[in-house]
């Protein structure tokens, strides 16, 4: 059964989360990556026994490793070395502690704008300069503007990869990644990829993990993003063979970040979940027709192009006529929050975030909230 179908939005409306409560009730949010999904059964089970046992004390194992490791193999036709992983409280504080092992501690870090806001915000806060390379006009990685970044960045600073990346949903291909390897060994650039979204592929896709390719790599992964984890906080970083001596050096501290029962959890989701998963992706698939469809009908002058990955729509608002912020334009009169793009970095302006990862009705009421505050301005 489609999980996206199965909560009201009176049920959702009972929430606690950021999603449900950062807005006032009238406000429909479609914005930050929460998924309007009850629990994977198997996930929801795997707490309930730990709540039953009293089992909420530290984590010991290496068992959220294995279930990815059979996942990724299943899945990708990849296998994660479990030697080679550690688990970390979170992907962003993984993506940080990657960056410090690999890099002195104000080497620069280059990324693909736009791009997840908290890539600026947490190297940032690390000290550390931020050197764009957007992405050029279909959404792919540009191989010239990114050569140009490395030498801007130098040898010694750090690739943050995101694949597949956020918000365009743009799942890089085997020839890119191979690419990317090859470019940032030139130039001594390590590269570090951000591999959250890696389980959400449209149909026909398929995700390349950048350690099939590159042996001297860092990845993150998590079961958050595809089982709505986010509040479970655990991630695996994992490291190719020829990377193994930096994430031996993890301080050990590291480890007591991520919550115990929050590793049971996303390895549950791993181990048995994939069935919700397959279930999932294909409420996703016919969720990005339903978009654009509705778009095409109410909202001709945005431009969307269905992601091939993430549950994230990136629509291009430009030609409405809204501004460089079209999402307050949308909330102050649709009542109806999505991401703004300006946060996303250069080429953010005239965009807006919408997450697909709910039902048919709120999407189908969300384009309607837009169309109207459109209609409300241009008028
Ligand atoms: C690309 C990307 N990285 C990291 C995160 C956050 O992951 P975590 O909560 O595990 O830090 C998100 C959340 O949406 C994301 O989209």
């Amino acid at each position: 059964m489609n999980p996206l179908r199965q909560l009201s939005l009176d049920q959702l409306r009972q929430r606690t989360s950021m999603k449900w409560r950062y807005y006032p009730e009238d406000v429909l949010p479609v914005w930050v990556a929460e998924m309007d999904v009850p629990l994977a059964e198997p996930v929801a089970r795997a707490i309930t026994e730990a709540v039953a046992l009293g089992d909420t004390g530290y984590p010991a194992g290496t068992a959220y490793a294995e279930a990815l490791a059979e996942f990724a193999s299943k899945r990708w036709g990849w296998e994660p070395a479990v030697e080679r992983t550690a688990i970390v409280p979170d992907v962003m504080l993984g993506v940080v502690e990657m960056l410090r092992l690999v890099s002195h501690r104000d080497a620069p870090v280059v990324v693909n704008c736009p791009v997840y806001p908290p890539f600026y915000q947490f190297i940032e806060s690390l000290g550390r300069p931020v050197v764009e390379a957007p992405l050029d006009e279909a959404w792919r990685i540009d191989f010239a503007v990114l050569e140009d970044a490395f030498v801007r960045a130098g040898e010694g600073s750090v690739y943050l990869l995101c694949s597949p990346h956020n918000p365009t949903g743009t799942v890089h291909t085997t020839a890119e990644l191979t690419e990317v390897a090859a470019l940032a060994r030139k130039h001594g650039v390590r590269v570090v990829a951000d591999e959250i979204h890696a389980p959400i592929m449209a149909a026909g896709v398929s995700f390349v993990p950048y350690l099939s390719v590159a042996d001297d790599g860092l990845s993150l992964m998590s079961s958050s993003k595809a089982w709505n984890l986010a509040g479970l906080k655990a991630a695996l970083a994992i490291a190719g063979p020829q990377a193994a001596e930096d994430l031996a050096r993890l301080p050990e501290e590291v480890s007591h970040g991520p919550s115990h029962v929050g590793i049971l959890a996303h390895t549950a989701a791993l181990r048995d979940g994939g069935d919700w998963l397959d279930a999932l992706l294909s409420g996703l698939d016919d969720n990005r027709r339903l978009l654009a469809d509705l778009l095409a009908e109410h909202l001709p002058a945005v431009r969307y192009t269905p992601g091939q990955g993430t549950y994230l729509a990136w629509l291009d608002c430009r030609e409405l006529g809204l501004g460089d912020d079209p999402a307050k334009v949308f909330l102050q009169r649709g009542r109806v929050a999505l991401n703004s793009g300006i946060p996303f970095g250069t080429g953010g302006k005239g965009f807006v975030r919408m997450n697909l990862a709910t039902s048919p009705e709120i999407i189908t009421e969300a384009v309607g909230r837009m169309a109207a505050a459109w209609n409300e301005t241009s008028s």
